[in-house]
């Protein structure tokens, strides 16, 4: 018999759709509540038996058994509750669709999300609270560090270095041994080929830094 663990969704966009949609087909979770500051009121409504409300109610639903899911798109917002919730002492779930194809050497973190038909390969580490999006292809050796989205479609070759923070922008390529520095965006479509510092914005083929975020 398969345990279903009950879990907090934290976020209802269009990011979290997607998140949603994973639970469902993976089966490993049952969702308790979604929250989301769309909501105003601290009382929690109740629709087909999962609760909605504020993000603030998050801290009713800390407990032993229950896990948690940050699933907002933005880095920045993902990182600020992430340690709201670690300072609470919140257990964090991984939410990974069957299709993915991970290494068992790979190393993942907590509060990751790895969605349909993207590849982790053979020790590559992923940091906590990391969103492998649709596609996308993490290839063996790579490092990629907390709270980084590497977006739809991306392909990182060995080797790679991703630091806290950065995008990794759609259907973007970085060759193998580069390194991306914390906190930038490498645009749609770019071609890495040389190390990205922090902070930066790059776009093109071979991505060039536009502007400082
Ligand atoms: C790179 C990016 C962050 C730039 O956004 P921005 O700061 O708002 O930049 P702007 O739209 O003002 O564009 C600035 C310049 O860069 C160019 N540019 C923007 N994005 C580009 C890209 N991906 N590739 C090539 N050129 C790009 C624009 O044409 C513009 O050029 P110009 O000054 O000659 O007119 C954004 O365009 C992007 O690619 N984001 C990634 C989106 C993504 O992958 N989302 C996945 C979500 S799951």
């Amino acid at each position: 018999m398969i345990s279903v663990k009950p879990l907090v969704i934290i976020g209802e966009g269009g990011h979290s759709k997607v998140v949603q949609d994973i639970i469902r087909v993976s089966n490993e979770y049952e969702i308790m509540a979604i929250l989301d500051d769309k909501y105003k009121s601290k009382n929690l409504c109740k629709e087909t038996g999962i609760s909605r409300g504020p993000v603030s109610c998050a801290f009713n639903f800390i407990q032993s058994e229950v896990n948690f899911i940050i699933a907002i798109g933005s880095n920045q917002i993902r990182k600020k509750i992430a340690s709201l919730l670690k300072r609470q002492n919140a257990k964090f779930a991984s939410v990974i669709h069957p299709s993915a194809m991970i290494s068992p050497t790979a190393k993942l973190g907590v509060g990751i999300v790895i969605m349909p038909n993207a590849v982790i390969n053979s020790d590559a580490e992923v940091g906590n609270h990391v969103i492998i999006n649709t596609a996308s292809v993490i290839e063996h050796d790579n490092n990629i560090a907390d709270f980084v989205h590497v977006s739809p479609g991306a392909i990182l070759a060995g080797d790679v270095t991703v630091n806290e923070g950065t995008q990794v922008g759609a259907g973007s390529t970085i060759i193998q041994g580069r390194k991306v520095d914390k906190w930038s965006i490498v645009g749609a479509g770019a071609t890495v080929i040389s190390d990205i510092p922090a902070g930066v914005i790059a776009v093109g083929v071979p991505a060039k830094i536009i502007k400082e975020i």
